[in-house]
C-alpha cells in the first residue's frame, strides 16, 4: 500500500537485497557483532568486487609500463578506468586525470598551481569547505599574497547561495574553489549557478570543486558545469582508502606543474601507477551500472546515470523517513527534544547526510549512548579542527552526524528511530530529576 507521506520510493525488495550483498559488513563488525552502520560520510561501506578486485591486482609484480602480456593487461585495467572516472563519473569528454593518497592532497596542489599560474589579487572559498580545500586555498593566497574571500552560509538551508559566492568574484579573482556538499549537513550547492554567476563577472574565471562528499550521493557533469577540477575520494565511494582522483579541464591540465620533463605538457601521472585502485574504481562504475535499469547493451555512462539515480531515489527515500518517520515511529522531525539542523524540505538539495542534536546530552556523549545500542554515528563539534569553521558559520554549537548508504534499510532507519526517542526521553527525564545538570 502506498504511503501518502513519501514522495519518494525505497528500492525493491529484490534490489535492496542485491545492494546489501554487494557490500562487506552492512549490518556488523567482524570482531563485535551486529551493528548498524550509519557514519558512510567517515569511510563507506566497501564493495566486496571493489575489495577482490584490488587484491587481486596487489598479487602481480608486474610494472605495467613494459610489454609483457601482463603489462599490457594493466595498462588496460588503467585505461578503463581513467575513462570510468573522467567520463562515467565526472562527466567530461576531455579532462584529463590526476591521482594522489588522498583528496587532501589533491586540493592543495591544485590550489597552489591556479595561484601560481593565474594572474589576479584575491581567492574565492567558501566557509563550508573542508579544511583539505579551505585551508589550501588560504595557503595559496597566503604564499602568492592574495586576499582569501570567504562566501557566508545560510544557516536555515545549510547552503552557500551562488549569489553569495558572485558577491567576492571580480576581475582580479584568480580562482573560485567550492564544495559540491556538505560534509556536515548534506546541503548540495548549485555549482553551475556558481560557476555562470562567477563568470559573469569575470570570464573564464578558473572553477574548483571537492566533490568527496557526493560524488557516490548523485550523477556529475563536469563539462556541464563548466568546472576546471572536480575531486573526489574513492574511499568514501564504496572503495578502497589509499587514493584521491581530479578530473582537471584541458586547459588547467597546461598550467605549469609538477612533471616529469620529457612527458608532455598535458599529463599530471608522475611515477608509478596503482593498477588495482583503478581496478577497484572500475569494480565500483561496473556495481553503479548494474542498480540502474539500463540494459548491459547500453553505453557506460548513460547505465551509470540509471545506476546513481536509483541509488538516489532510494537515498532520498530514507531521508524522508529519517524525517518523518516509519510506520508508527516519529522521525526526527517529531520527536520530542530532538533538532534538526538545515532541514531543507527540498530534499533535491540534500544528500543523506542529517546533522542533529538531542536536548540535555553532548553530542560526543550522545555518539556513545548510540554506540552502546549498536549504532555507529559521529559528532561534529566546535572544538574540532574538521568542523569549527562550519558550525560556527551555521550557528551550531556541536551536532551528531548520521550518515547511511544507499544499502541501508528503511527497518534501520526505523529502529535508529526508536534508539534515538528513547534516548531523547531518557535525557529529558535526567533533566527534570537534575541528573544530568
Ligand atoms: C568534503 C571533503 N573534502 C575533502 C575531504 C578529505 O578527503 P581525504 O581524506 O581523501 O583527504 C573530506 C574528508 O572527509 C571531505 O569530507
Amino acid at each position: 500500500m502506498s504511503d501518502e507521506r513519501y514522495r519518494y520510493a525505497l528500492f525493491s525488495d529484490e534490489k535492496m537485497r542485491k545492494a546489501r550483498d554487494s557490500f562487506f559488513w552492512v549490518d556488523s563488525d567482524p570482531e563485535s557483532g551486529e551493528r548498524i552502520f550509519f557514519e558512510n560520510s567517515g569511510g563507506s561501506f566497501r564493495l566486496k568486487k571493489a575489495v577482490e578486485a584490488k587484491a587481486r591486482y596487489e598479487e602481480l609484480p608486474d610494472c605495467p609500463e613494459r610489454t609483457h602480456e601482463r603489462a599490457l593487461e594493466l595498462q588496460a585495467v588503467q585505461r578503463r578506468a581513467e575513462d570510468d572516472i573522467l567520463r562515467v563519473i565526472c562527466g567530461s569528454s576531455c579532462a584529463v586525470l590526476d591521482c594522489a593518497l588522498t583528496a587532501s592532497q589533491l586540493n592543495f596542489k591544485l590550489a597552489e598551481v591556479l595561484a601560481e599560474n593565474v594572474p589576479g589579487t584575491n581567492i574565492v572559498t567558501t566557509v563550508l569547505e573542508h579544511p583539505s580545500a579551505f585551508d589550501a586555498a588560504a595557503y595559496a593566497a597566503g604564499k602568492t599574497g592574495m586576499e582569501l574571500r570567504v562566501a557566508r552560509a545560510d544557516p536555515a538551508t545549510g547552503r552557500i547561495e551562488a549569489d553569495e559566492i558572485v558577491r567576492l568574484v571580480d576581475g582580479d579573482t584568480c580562482f573560485l574553489s567550492v564544495m559540491y556538499a556538505s560534509n556536515i549537513t548534506g546541503s548540495v550547492m548549485d555549482i553551475g549557478a556558481a560557476v555562470r554567476g562567477a563568470r559573469e563577472k569575470k570570464p573564464g574565471l578558473y572553477c574548483i570543486c571537492d566533490a568527496v562528499q557526493h560524488a557516490m550521493h548523485g550523477v556529475m557533469d563536469m563539462d556541464a558545469l563548466g568546472l576546471d577540477a572536480l575531486v573526489f575520494a574513492p574511499y568514501k565511494f564504496f572503495s578502497t582508502r589509499g587514493a584521491g582522483y581530479a578530473a582537471l579541464s584541458p586547459r588547467m591540465s597546461l598550467l605549469r606543474h609538477h612533471k616529469l620533463a620529457g612527458k608532455p605538457a598535458g599529463v599530471w601521472e608522475l611515477g608509478s601507477p596503482t593498477p588495482s585502485n583503478f581496478a577497484a574504481v572500475s569494480a565500483v562504475v561496473d556495481y553503479v551500472c548494474s542498480m540502474g535499469d539500463e540494459p548491459e547493451t547500453s553505453e557506460r555512462r548513460i547505465r551509470f546515470v540509471s545506476g546513481m539515480k536509483a541509488i538516489r531515489e532510494h537515498e532520498t527515500a530514507l531521508y524522508e523517513r529519517m524525517m518523518d518517520g516509519t510506520g508508527a515511529q516519529k522521525g526526527l522531525r517529531g520527536i520530542p527534544g530532538v533538532r534538526v539542523f538545515c532541514d531543507d524540505r527540498d530534499l533535491s538539495r540534500k544528500d543523506l547526510i542529517i546533522a542533529f542534536a538531542v536536548e540535555g546530552v553532548g553530542c560526543a556523549e550522545l555518539v556513545s549512548r548510540y554506540a552502546a545500542e549498536r549504532i555507529t554515528v559521529y559528532e561534529r563539534v566546535r572544538t574540532s579542527i574538521y568542523s569549527a569553521r562550519m558550525l560556527e558559520a551555521l550557528g551550531i554549537d556541536g551536532c551528531v552526524r548520521v550518515s547511511p548508504l544507499h544499502c541501508n534499510t528503511e527497518a534501520e532507519v526505523g529502529r535508529f528511530l526508536a534508539v534515538t526517542e528513547k534516548l531523547a526521553k531518557d535525557a529529558a527525564a535526567g533533566a527534570s530529576s537534575g541528573r544530568d545538570r
